[in-house]
């Protein structure tokens, strides 16, 4: 009887790592450090890095078709927004800044904005249908920050805010097009825009108010690096890039009730994360140089399941399918 019940329990403890996730390789060898990923759907996923190349597959990610933007072979596109199958928008970074768009599935891209400005670079993109937000490093002190009401065809920058002074040494990562997150409200309808900086300084900007992030700082390879958001709950990853095996600081939980509340996990992400994505209320995964990880507690704790450098990954909508992409041109398949 009681061996009997030993064995039921051995049978149980084996039984429960059956929830360990495996990452499928699904394209490597291309060129580029991918940094941009969008996915449209189960189907349908874009990605972009440096030496001006974009990936798109059509497929699930079984196969993928590369795409050099003329003109583009020498700069890194660090974030690319896609809407179907035909539509793209990506940022070239550092100067002088451009944002091209396609309508034609990828051979062809406008150039929608440009900017000459000494010192600009772009970092990130968001959009929540129509309306998008492009944000870049600070100019003359105040971050960049500029918006589109039509899907990227003209963009305006926010001198409004009274808000948007950088601190000496703050900026934004350009690590996965992920440490910004637009939104539409589903009870209220508005806009809700989440920023995180980084570097000397990283902090939270909620709807263009600025607050202190619990998050490691103060060397410019610090800070936060990506945020996302499932209803009143945010989880924000960053760390130390230049030492990305540190768990120190490298994950802050934001209860987003009346009153803002900042805590640590229990058991924090196995290293510096690039990205963090929900694949619902509690099931998140967080990828960077040193690994890949997953928590099944709303980010309370984290278990390392790859020891894989991936820089972003993301959620198919609607689907619990989650992309990973990386160096060498790396794009990879996480199934929930
Ligand atoms: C997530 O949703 C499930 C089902 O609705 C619920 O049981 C669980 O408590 C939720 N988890 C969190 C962290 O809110």
């Amino acid at each position: 009887m009681k061996l009997t019940c030993v064995l039921f329990a051995l049978l149980f403890l084996l039984w429960m790592p059956a929830r360990s996730q495996h990452i499928d390789v699904l394209t490597s060898g291309t060129a580029t450090s991918i940094r941009g990923l969008s996915v449209v759907s189960d189907q349908v996923a874009w990605v972009s890095g440096s030496h001006g190349q974009v990936g798109k597959s059509c497929d699930r990610g079984k196969t993928w078709r590369w795409f050099t933007v003329p003109g583009f072979e020498q700069r890194d596109f660090r974030d690319i927004q896609a809407f179907d199958t035909l539509t793209a928008i990506i940022i070239a970074v550092a100067e002088p800044t451009v944002i091209l768009k396609t309508t034609d599935g990828g051979t062809n891209w406008k150039a929608v904005f440009t900017d000459t400005t000494k010192g600009m670079f772009l970092d990130a993109m968001d959009f929540a249908g129509k309306v998008g937000v492009v944000v870049g490093d600070p100019i003359a002190g105040k971050l960049f920050v500029a918006f589109t009401e039509d899907s990227g065809n003209t963009w305006q920058r926010d001198t409004d805010s009274k808000h948007l002074e950088a601190g000496a040494g703050e900026a934004f990562f350009a690590a996965s097009g992920s440490n910004i997150k637009l939104q539409i409200n589903s009870v209220t309808h508005k806009r809700e825009l989440f920023m995180t900086t980084g570097g000397l300084k990283s902090r939270l900007f909620l709807n263009g108010k600025p607050m202190e992030l619990p998050i490691i700082q103060g060397h410019e390879s610090t800070g936060a690096n990506s945020i996302d958001v499932w209803g009143n709950h945010a989880v924000i990853v960053g760390g130390d890039f230049s030492k990305d095996s540190l768990r120190t600081g490298n994950c802050i939980l934001v209860d987003l009730g009346k009153k803002i509340r900042m805590t640590v996990p229990v058991t924090p992400p196995h290293g510096y994360r690039s990205c963090v994505v929900f694949m619902s209320n509690d099931t998140l995964v967080a990828c960077g140089t040193s690994g890949v990880d997953v928590s099944y507690d709303a980010g309370l704790n984290w278990q390392m399941i790859s020891r894989e450098s991936f820089h972003v990954c993301g959620k198919a909508p609607n689907s619990n399918i989650l992309f990973l992409a990386g160096n060498a041109g790396r794009v990879a398949r996480l199934t929930f």
